[in-house]
């Protein structure tokens, strides 16, 4: 059975119970705990927690949803189940059906015939897996289904009690394995044998809040949720892999066809008894979708977050494709595969296939230069070693390939097994554990966040602040929260820096990249000054505040009052990033995907996926567009609706929608510029003022970033610039339009006359250099000239004054070598006349002598040599041992 069609059945299974059918939520979403999402009730998560009451039909829903997993990346290609990317299958219960309804939902598709929608799984093959204490579900099991007790297992909170790894629902669980056989491993259940015994499905009896904690269930239970809910992933990957009745997930109808690409571009061969080469086979065909689909959802390589972890898939597949044998480049080939694959089940690929393989190719391009010095690296490091006998490459040297040049250790074993050499692993592997938990030092850090949320929950549930900032700016409002150094206080007084919860708000909270409103809280004599409004979830606002003069309690009403100049220049610039987001589409085309913005009073800051530089026509282009429909006076609409209806319109789409919501809609002049966004917004385009666009750098690979001024503040840069051109004319006498023909004249003649300049000063050096012949000693059999000159002269010039004096020495047994300094560094050059080079002095010999002292490098011929070094404080040293070597 084709894995596009074990979909369609699980879908329909639950819709004809009455769920309703649910997208896939994109793989990222606004959720600063989670990098991916990794599981498939991820998006519905507001929902178990009460945050947000689902408008499911019959409070069901079922899903199939993208999920990444990344933290068993090693792991991959050699179990026979661990993908990085895998599509989760799931029913949702939210306080309608539990335990019951969940076993026999999955018991029924699981063995229903074919001919009724099932999967038609052997049941004499299942088991089943409870939490320990679990004798409900282990008696639903026994009883309701038939399981025989010696197929029930039972197992501890590490395996069966089910949680996102992070604070937040949780729940015992029951897992579905699949019996694969003798020649997958042991007999005796789950328990003995996860390899054999095949998970396929996850119940999770939803039903409390766990805090802080490691994923092995060393955390403790927090609170209940307001509703028994019931959560499932069933892996589609592992039951396609059952179905079609091969050996792993790597060999399905989706990933087999990428392994066959990889064996015509590598020409190794694929399950012919190479165990390294099949696991690089499967490698290549799981990251090359993770990395597809990742892409596909808007990620470009980087080296942080999301971006590491698409750049070190891509790196993975070119790292394994040229060991099994690769010389050119695969991903071309590789991603068109699997797009092939993909898209009966992701149709969205189709439009997206040339914007995906642009970045992955450019990746593959920018990898092959890192790996090229990365090598080079390797065989100095390689044959330093072999130089002084070892057969050890050190640890230090393989992180640094791995840390630096992007280099994977199996990579680097691989090439110094090709060198005779093994690697120091253990060493290697203690430099990984301490960069890892300085990564990990790093991470608790940022994770404080979680912390904070449970402080809230109270008021999450219970009191979520109303907005009334789209048309107001004051409003009177109830002090329901006060919380100074991270814990509740029932008053704050002067002095006091301080987070202030409210039951309705006119001030805009960060988010969707407009920064928080400013304002003023006040009561009275009191005054508290509002620096900064952050959301917890989508729901309570937590206004930042220091208290400027008097005193607050709890139960306080408060007059909020937002900045007004401060939201007049917020919203300015809002609007006109939706104008410059609208002007890149129309002028680069759909492919320049947003990837981030900021926008705050006066200035906004837009990034977005394109590879090549902006040429300046492109940049004008968008500046004018930009502006034109400023002077178009565009009306603003915004209109409340539901995500459909939003994609209807045209609104493009941010990460962090979860179905179910409505969705603001932000129109400006109609189908000119549609995007889904909460932010303030100007009521028509004039109002916005002159947009000053700055310029566009690059941030990162494969994005790019346009800034530009609004409002007043572009009056401001643009009449300062205006200044400074009118300056500039007055001072050269020119009208501005010629200030760069004149610019371009001038800096033209002061080339010139430096280039003059440095001839005179080397003209100079020559002619002081000319007695230099009347300055030889006598040294053993030699006359000799060894002098330090002064600073400025070129290992060029000094070989040309060594000829010279060779020529006037050449009578003699004569000697010459000159030293002088440029930018630090040390020129040198030696010269012997043709007696000199018949009573056994080499110049080159010399260079190489000095160079030891010097820190340099260089040679020559016996009579005429050169060379330039890196120690000046070397020098004298150096002369006294060309004396003393020419003495013997
Ligand atoms: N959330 C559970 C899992 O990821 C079931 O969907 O396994």
């Amino acid at each position: 059975m084709q894995t596009h069609e074990i979909r369609e059945r699980f879908t329909n299974h639950f819709v004809e119970a009455g769920h309703t059918p649910v997208p896939s939520a994109p793989l990222i979403l606004d959720d600063p705990t989670l990098l991916f999402v990794n599981a498939g009730m991820v998006p519905f998560k507001p929902y178990f927690l009460g945050d947000q009451t689902p408008d499911f039909k019959n409070g069901t829903a079922t899903s199939i949803q993208k999920c990444v997993r990344t933290l068993d990346i090693e792991e991959v290609g050699i179990t026979t189940r661990h993908n990085t990317f895998f599509q989760m299958a799931g029913n949702f219960s939210f306080g309608q059906y539990f335990k019951e309804g969940a076993i026999t939902h999955a018991w029924t598709l699981l063995t229903g015939a074919v001919e009724d929608g099932g999967l038609d799984l052997d049941p004499e093959r299942l088991w089943v897996t409870v939490y320990l204490d679990d004798d409900e579900a282990a008696s639903i099991w026994r009883d309701k289904i038939g399981i025989p007790e010696e197929r029930i297992q039972r197992m501890g909170m590490e395996d069966n009690f089910w949680s996102m790894g992070i604070p937040g629902p949780c729940g015992p669980c029951s897992e579905i394995y699949y019996d694969r056989g003798p020649e997958y491993g042991v007999e005796g259940g789950p328990i003995a044998d996860d390899n054999r015994y095949m998970e396929i499905w996850n119940l999770v009896f939803m039903e409390s809040i766990r805090g802080e904690g490691d994923k092995k269930g060393n955390f403790e239970i927090v609170g209940e949720l307001p509703q028994k809910n019931i959560d499932t992933g069933m892996g589609i990957e592992r039951v396609a892999c059952l179905l079609q009745g091969v050996d792993n997930v790597y060999e399905t109808d989706l990933l087999r066809p990428v392994i066959d690409a990889a064996v015509e571009l590598t020409g190794a061969k694929y399950d012919a008894g190479n165990k390294d080469n099949d696991v690089r086979f499967r490698v290549v065909a799981d990251h090359a979708r993770t990395g597809m689909m990742i892409i596909l959802d808007g990620v470009t390589p980087s080296n942080e977050g999301r971006g590491y972890i698409l750049r070190r898939l891509l790196r993975r597949i070119i790292r394994s494709a040229r060991l099994l044998g690769a010389t050119g480049p695969v991903m071309e080939t590789l991603m068109n595969t699997i797009m092939d694959t993909m898209t009966p089940s992701f149709p969205e690929i189709a439009d997206n296939r040339e914007r995906i393989l642009r970045v992955a190719v450019a990746e593959e391009k920018a990898f092959s230069k890192t790996l090229e010095a990365g090598t080079s690296r390797f065989d100095e490091a390689a044959s330093a070693v072999s130089a002084s006998g070892a057969k050890v490459l050190p640890g230090a040297q393989a992180f640094e390939l791995h840390d630096t040049y992007g280099f994977p250790i199996d990579l680097t074993v691989e090439m110094a097994r090709e060198a005779g050499l093994d690697v120091d692993m253990d060493a290697f592997n203690a430099a990984m554990q301490e960069q890892r938990e300085r990564a990990k030092a790093d991470n608790k850090a940022k994770k404080h966040r979680n912390v904070d949320e449970s402080l809230y929950r109270e008021w999450v549930d219970a009191n979520p602040t109303e907005f009334v900032g789209y048309d107001q700016l004051t409003h009177d409002a109830k002090v329901i929260g006060l919380v100074r150094g991270g814990e509740k206080v029932g008053e704050v007084s002067q002095g006091d820096e301080v987070e202030v919860i409210l039951d309705v708000t006119p001030m805009y909270a960060e988010s969707g990249g407009q920064m928080a409103d400013r304002g003023r809280l006040l009561m009275g004599e009191t005054i508290l000054n509002v620096n900064d409004v952050q959301r917890v979830g989508k729901k309570l606002w937590l206004h930042k505040a220091t208290v400027q003069n008097g005193g607050l309690d709890l139960g306080s009403t408060v007059t909020a009052e937002v900045d007004g100049a401060w939201r007049h220049g917020a919203r300015q610039a809002h609007s006109a990033t939706h104008l410059i987001h609208a002007a890149i589409r129309q002028v680069l085309g759909p492919a320049a995907v947003q990837a981030g913005s900021l926008n705050k009073p006066g200035y906004l800051r837009f990034d977005f996926n394109y590879t090549d530089q902006l040429t300046d026509a492109q940049l004008q282009e968008i500046a004018t567009i930009t502006n034109q429909a400023v002077d178009a006076d565009f009306a603003v609409n915004t209109i409340e609706t539901s995500l459909d209806k939003a994609k209807e319109m045209g609104a493009m789409a941010l990460f962090g929608e979860s179905y179910g919501d409505t969705v603001r809609v932000v129109e400006i002049g109609g189908p000119f510029s549609v995007e889904l966004c909460g932010g303030t917004h100007v009521e028509h385009a004039s109002q916005i003022g002159p947009v000053a666009v700055l310029g566009e750098s690059s941030v990162g690979s494969g994005a790019r970033r346009i800034e530009a001024y609004s409002g007043m503040d572009s009056f401001k840069f643009l009449s300062k610039e205006a200044a400074l051109a009118s300056g500039l004319a007055a001072e050269l006498k020119a009208p501005t339009e010629e200030l760069p023909d004149r610019i371009a004249q001038l800096s033209e003649r002061l080339r010139a006359a430096e280039k003059e300049i440095a001839n005179l000063h080397r003209q100079q050096l020559l002619a002081s250099t000319a007695n230099l012949a009347d300055e030889a000693q006598t040294v053993g059999e030699h006359r000799v000239v060894a002098k330090h000159l002064p600073e400025g002269i070129t290992t060029g010039d000094l070989r040309t004054i060594a000829n010279d004096l060779r020529g006037k020495l050449q009578a003699e047994d004569a000697v010459i070598v000159l030293l002088s300094q440029v930018d630090g560094k040390v020129s040198l050059a030696a010269a012997a006349t043709q007696q000199a080079v018949q009573s056994g002095v080499k110049a080159g010999d010399l260079v190489k002598l000095i160079g030891q002292y010097v820190d340099g490098k260089g040679g020559g011929k016996p009579d005429l040599a050169q060379g330039t070094g890196a120690n000046p404080a070397g020098i004298e040293d150096a002369l006294r041992a060309v004396r003393e070597s020419l003495a013997e």
